[in-house]
């Protein structure tokens, strides 16, 4: 079925990610309950922990295709150690990060988007600082975490979608790294 002529395109707000496995955020959620409980901010469900990798925004069904074009990015499976917590003031969002982020990692996030960037797609214009969020409205905390191990095997393309007061992720499409 065509859409009428005259309906506004419908927008896709769409994010690179890496997406962990159930084992992954049990045992991200467990070493961070704490950090979590402490901070008296709103947490993230476990099923929405991810890590993004780049964030594209709206999107019309043409500018998805492109982005959906793009990957595969071959930098290979890697391991990620999630060993670090803390807040962002300005934000105010609590998160979990590598103290020393992959080379894997910094590989991909630069080669996806070279490729994003021949499609047309510009990055903002910030550092990219790998994390995962875990509550927003934190305070600031002083906190440690268990380390937490993650096997990257490999990249998602996810939709966030309002769902009521919330928003649901949903992962379009994977490809091994
Ligand atoms: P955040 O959790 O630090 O806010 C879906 O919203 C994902 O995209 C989240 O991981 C979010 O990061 C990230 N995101 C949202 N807006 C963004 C932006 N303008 N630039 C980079 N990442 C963004």
């Amino acid at each position: 079925m065509s859409e009428p002529a005259d309906s506004p395109p419908t927008s896709h707000r769409v994010f690179f990610a890496l997406w962990p496995d159930d084992a992954t955020r049990s045992a991200l959620l467990r070493a961070t309950r704490q950090a979590v409980q402490d901070c008296g901010g709103r947490p993230i469900a476990k099923e929405r922990l991810h890590l993004t990798v780049a964030f594209l925004g709206e999107l019309t069904p043409a500018g998805l295709a492109l982005a959906r074009s793009v990957p595969p990015v071959r930098v290979g499976a890697f391991d990620l150690t999630l060993d670090a917590v803390g807040v962002w003031p300005e934000s105010r969002i609590l998160w979990a990060a590598p103290l020393d982020p992959p080379a894997a990692l910094g590989d991909l996030e630069a080669t996806l988007w070279d490729g994003l960037a021949t499609q047309g797609f510009v990055p903002a214009d910030r550092v990219y600082r790998p994390h995962v969020t875990l509550a927003r409205r934190a305070r600031p905390i002083e906190a440690t975490v268990v380390p937490v191990r993650w096997g990257v095997g490999d990249l998602a393309l996810v939709e966030s979608l309002p769902d009521g007061r919330n928003v649901h992720y949903e992962v379009l499409e994977r490809w091994a790294l």
